[in-house]
């Protein structure tokens, strides 16, 4: 039973009750991935599993046999950011950057969400196909992040400004 996991093929955990979390965190030492509440309200553990954001905190590791997980470790480097990281420090979106990673994994399967034409809350017209990156649409579909240093306004400014309107529309369309 194996997991791939930024790229690499890895075991899956023995022990069924292991969190995907923890699988990351404290057999791999991916500590990129955060863990703040471990139950489902934070959204600092988030991650991408075949480009579909989960919190990996609810998660049991062995869910996810023959999937593949990207970690924040494996979307950019030090030397080579992510543009989604790159904008992060451009509007100061982080304080103590214990969120960022589950930000940044989050705000990517989001825009992957919106680029399919997948309704939120907020959307007027849920039969739409195309689905613009508005500032309430962003706003909603990242309120499940939660950032207690408050740097939403850098964080939603840098996600606005790499996954913008005509883009994601671009993505929609095609
Ligand atoms: Fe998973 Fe908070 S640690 S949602
Ligand atoms: Fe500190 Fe978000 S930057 S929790």
């Amino acid at each position: 039973m194996s997991i791939t996991i930024n790229g690499n093929p890895v075991d899956l955990p023995g022990d069924p009750r292991v969190s995907l979390l923890d699988l990351l965190r404290e057999d791999l030492h991916l500590t990129g991935t955060k863990k703040g509440c471990n139950q489902g309200a934070c959204g600092a553990c988030t991650v991408l599993v075949d480009g579909e954001r989960i919190l990996s905190c609810l998660a049991l590791a062995v869910q996810y046999e023959g999937r593949e997980v990207t970690t924040i470790e494996g979307l950019g480097t030090t030397g080579d950011l992510h543009p989604l990281q790159r904008a992060f420090v451009e509007h100061d979106g982080f304080q103590c950057g214990y969120c960022t990673p589950g930000q940044i994994c989050s705000a990517i399967g989001m825009a992957a969400e919106i680029g399919r034409g997948v309704p939120s809350h907020v959307t007027g017209d849920l039969a739409a196909t195309t689905i613009a990156l508005s500032h309430d649409e962003l706003r909603e579909r990242m309120s499940g992040n939660l950032c207690r240093c408050g740097a939403h306004n850098g964080i939603v400014d840098a996600i606005f400004e790499t996954f913008g309107e005509g883009e994601l529309q671009a993505e929609a369309a095609e």
